[in-house]
């Protein structure tokens, strides 16, 4: 069990988040149910912004990416703790404005902003736009013109790492639809291209090498190569970046495979990225730029459980056991994308031993709508309230209403006290924007 979560077992024998047992919280606000600790996600938030005003002297940001995790208490939280936030659609932007965060600490990314996102980034005069194509650069450039106004921009530069992670969340090799790469000189021809637009004010470079990575020094070279990247710019085009944004990608862990890391391996990897930093500044003869940084996973995957009901059992003799839940692929749908593992038990039974093997499967009409096989249980029994860790990230993000299942509610614990953060929906909710043409009804 991770060791930075409130989570603990309690005298009960109960699962313990955030000071709340876990079954009285299923008894009370029903399964399946997000829940999140918010002392946890405090820690991970402060724990970057230390390290960036300890070894940096506080000359950057953190932004948390909030696609790891999008709903209004999210950003009110990151307010709270004085961090910036990325955003990487209208919905997010809106999210965020709605909570009341502050503008021009929005970070705003994609790989094809909508036009209309655009316009909505302009009108909520959001602080920096992450330019990631020409046409972007073009569309962006006519609407500022229009209005008059000069946009703060970063260029999303591609700087070659490979990192290893997952494929399909590896997004800075040369073959990605993200950013300029580097090595074939698009990234040097976009900068050149946006520092000639007349409402466009460049002010640095973005980059993000991937996700659930813990090979520091992935991160590290990356630093470098950016940082070599602003070097060469100043001297070819005499334009210096005053901000360097690195993204995110730190790992988390989720099962035995992975590492536990603790809060001081998140500022060692933050240490030993602002160090490459510093080095290359000197080395290259280049002012210290202001550093922001894109923690999404790392802040809130293990800050979160999902809490479900035990119903059917079925046993396949010598082949598999099947344990199934309330929940699925709608509400954790990361099994099913890339065979993520995850760490399950008995949330009521929390001290008992592991008896078994056990695949944990969904109720979607589905075979593939598993969340985790071969998992080690004690014998679970329907009624059982069964605990999936570190499903703070990418869940509740990555939800959908498949099967016209609900997406479940959220809550936030603190010291025992538990709120929703997002309500339970209604099937009203499911049918809210359905609409039978009049012809359909004759
Ligand atoms: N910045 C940018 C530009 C990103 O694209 C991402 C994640 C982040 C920051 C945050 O990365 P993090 O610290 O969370 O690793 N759905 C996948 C993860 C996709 C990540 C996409 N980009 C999953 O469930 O594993």
């Amino acid at each position: 069990m991770n060791e930075r979560a409130t989570l603990r077992v309690n005298e009960k024998g109960h699962l313990e988040i955030g000071g709340a047992d876990c079954v009285e919280l299923a008894n009370r606000f029903s399964t399946p149910l997000y829940v999140y600790d918010e002392a946890h996600i405090r820690n991970m938030m402060r724990v970057f912004k230390n390290t960036i005003k300890e070894e940096y002297n506080g000359n950057g940001q953190v932004l948390y990416a909030s696609k790891a995790f999008s709903c209004e208490a999210v950003y009110a939280i990151a307010r709270s703790e004085k961090i910036g936030v990325d955003v990487v659609s209208g919905g997010e932007l809106y999210t965020a404005l709605k909570a009341g965060f502050p503008a021009e600490e929005i970070y705003f990314h994609g790989n094809n902003k909508l036009e209309r996102e655009l316009e909505f980034a302009l009108d909520g005069k959001v602080g920096t736009i992450v330019v990631d194509s020409y046409r972007e650069a073009d569309i962006l450039n006519e609407m500022c013109l229009t209005r008059g106004i000069k946009q703060n921009v970063l260029v999303r530069i591609n700087p070659g790492v490979e990192a290893h992670t997952h494929a399909y969340v590896q997004t800075a090799r040369t073959d990605s639809k993200f950013g300029f790469s580097v090595a074939d000189g698009a990234a040097k021809n976009v900068c050149e291209y946006v520092l000639a637009k007349s409402n466009l004010c460049l002010k640095g470079y973005h980059c993000h090498i991937g996700s659930q990575i813990f090979e520091k020094q992935s991160f590290v070279i990356a630093a470098e190569k950016v940082l070599d990247f602003s070097s060469t710019i100043k001297k070819e085009l005499g334009f210096e970046a005053s901000i360097i944004n690195l993204g995110g990608g730190f790992g988390v862990w989720y099962a035995d495979d992975d590492p536990k890391l603790k809060l001081n391996d998140y500022n060692d990897y933050l240490k030993a990225v602002i160090s490459a930093v510093k080095r290359k500044v000197k080395e290259n003869n280049l002012k210290e730029p202001y550093l922001l940084i894109e923690p999404g996973r790392s802040i809130i995957a293990e800050a979160g459980i999902t809490l479900y009901t035990v119903g059917a059992i079925k046993n396949i003799p010598g082949i598999k056991k099947y344990v199934a839940i309330d929940g699925g692929m709608f509400e954790s749908p990361r099994y099913a994308l890339y065979q993520s593992k995850y760490t399950v038990l008995l949330a009521n039974r929390a001290n008992e031993p592991c008896t078994e093997k056990v695949s944990i499967a969904g109720k979607c009409c589905e075979s593939g709508d598993l969340i985790a096989v071969d998992v080690p249980l004690p014998e679970a029994k329907s009624g059982d309230i069964l605990a999936v860790l570190t499903t703070g990230a990418y869940h509740y993000s990555m939800a959908s209403n498949y099967n016209r299942n609900f997406i479940p509610a959220a809550i936030l614990v603190n010291e025992g006290k538990a709120d929703y953060i997002l309500k339970p929906q209604t099937y009203e909710d499911l049918v809210r924007n359905d609409l039978i043409p009049e012809r359909l009804t004759k």
